[in-house]
């Protein structure tokens, strides 16, 4: 050892000094942890020497404590600056390796896609535009007159019991169907010639079980002009079938019963998942019951403001999630409705 040097008033032992400058060379943080330990630490070389001040003469304790104080001091501020010398090269270290590349090409992003229902409702809307029909909306909450009066079903007439509702203070309740849209839209025509508009809403009803939601969405088409016959009504629906499910669909018209049709015909398509050779989807009939429809009854007519004896039309309408359900092949409406990724990837 050799002999002792100042440092800043404090006397220093060559392995003190030795080690103060080890302290200002450090090239690490744990180089720096390791001499704080030793020297500074609760077993530290300074420390162990400030505990055993107590036990030395009376007249060398003061001289013996300032110095070690002094020392301690110095040690600490030599470490401390060290330190956040060391701590600011690693940062710079760090971000000279972690430096993003933005010239890597980027994950691909998680594509979200349209539900079924919307895509099925905007391949019909594709399809009616095309066939030169415009889009015309009606009120969700409607009127009793333009949900049923209107439309041929006064309050007591049993065609009402199939369309219960949620009613809202007289004379509103959320609409049974689209079917208001017609009067509405022959309203808004105002006797122009022709009329050809379709509608696409949502639609409410007291019915929930697997093929009935309480709350759904229906199509529905009008035209009216001179000399509209059940011809026009074929190729018209015959078309839009053809752009929805592609290819050249089997259909069957039957006679039916609208309030609002006269005559009133239902459309039924051969089942597209077992040909028609009958299955749990179509229940055995190998059909699958799609639209009602039919000529508009004169009532319906005149309550839209044109003459029924100069004009005739005929309407359509059918359940654009019941399409969905056929088109994606799924057994139950309510999973249209409960947002299942598992389900909605699969489609
Ligand atoms: N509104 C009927 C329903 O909700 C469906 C319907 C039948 C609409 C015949 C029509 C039609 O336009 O002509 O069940």
């Amino acid at each position: 050892m050799t002999g002792p040097e100042e440092l800043h008033g404090v006397t220093l032992l060559a392995e003190e000094a030795a080690a103060l400058a080890a302290m200002a060379d450090a090239s690490s943080v744990a180089e720096l942890e390791r001499l704080r330990v030793e020297w500074l630490g609760r077993r530290g070389r300074v420390t162990e020497q400030l505990r055993a001040v107590g036990t030395l003469p009376a007249d060398q304790r003061r001289t013996a404590g300032q110095r070690l104080n002094a020392l301690r001091a110095l040690m600490e501020k030599r470490l401390d600056a060290r330190l956040a010398e060391c701590a600011r090269r690693d940062l710079e270290q760090r971000l000279i390796e972690e430096r993003l590349d933005l010239t890597l090409p980027s994950a691909p992003p998680a594509v979200g896609r349209l539900h079924p229902v919307t895509r099925t409702r905007r391949r019909l809307e594709d399809a009616m535009v095309r066939l030169g029909f415009s889009l015309f909306e009606g009120p969700q909450v409607e009127d009793e007159w333009h949900n049923f009066e209107a439309l041929n079903m006064p309050a007591e007439h049993p065609a009402r019991e199939m369309h219960d509702t949620f009613y809202l203070p007289p004379p509103y309740l959320l609409r049974t169907h689209t079917s208001p849209f017609q009067v509405r839209s022959m309203k808004a025509a105002q006797g122009r010639l022709p009329l050809r508009v379709f509608t696409i809403g949502t639609t409410f009803r007291r019915d929930d079980d697997p093929t009935h939601a309480p709350q759904f969405m229906q199509m529905e088409g009008l035209l009216l002009d001179v000399g509209i016959g059940l011809g026009h009504l074929k190729g018209v629906v015959r078309q839009v079938f053809k752009e929805v499910f592609g290819g050249d669909p089997v259909l069957r018209i039957r006679p039916s019963f609208f309030p609002f049709t006269e005559p009133s015909v239902e459309w039924d398509m051969q089942c597209t998942l077992c040909g028609g050779s009958g299955c749990r989807v179509c229940q055995n009939t190998g059909f699958l019951e799609l639209l009602g429809s039919g000529m508009v009854h004169p009532h319906v007519i005149r309550a839209g403001g044109y003459d029924p004896e100069l004009v005739s039309g005929f309407a359509f309408g059918w359940g654009v999630d019941r399409l969905a359900m056929l088109a994606y092949g799924i057994d139950d409406i309510r999973l249209l409705y409960q947002n299942d990724l598992r389900l909605l990837n699969q489609l």
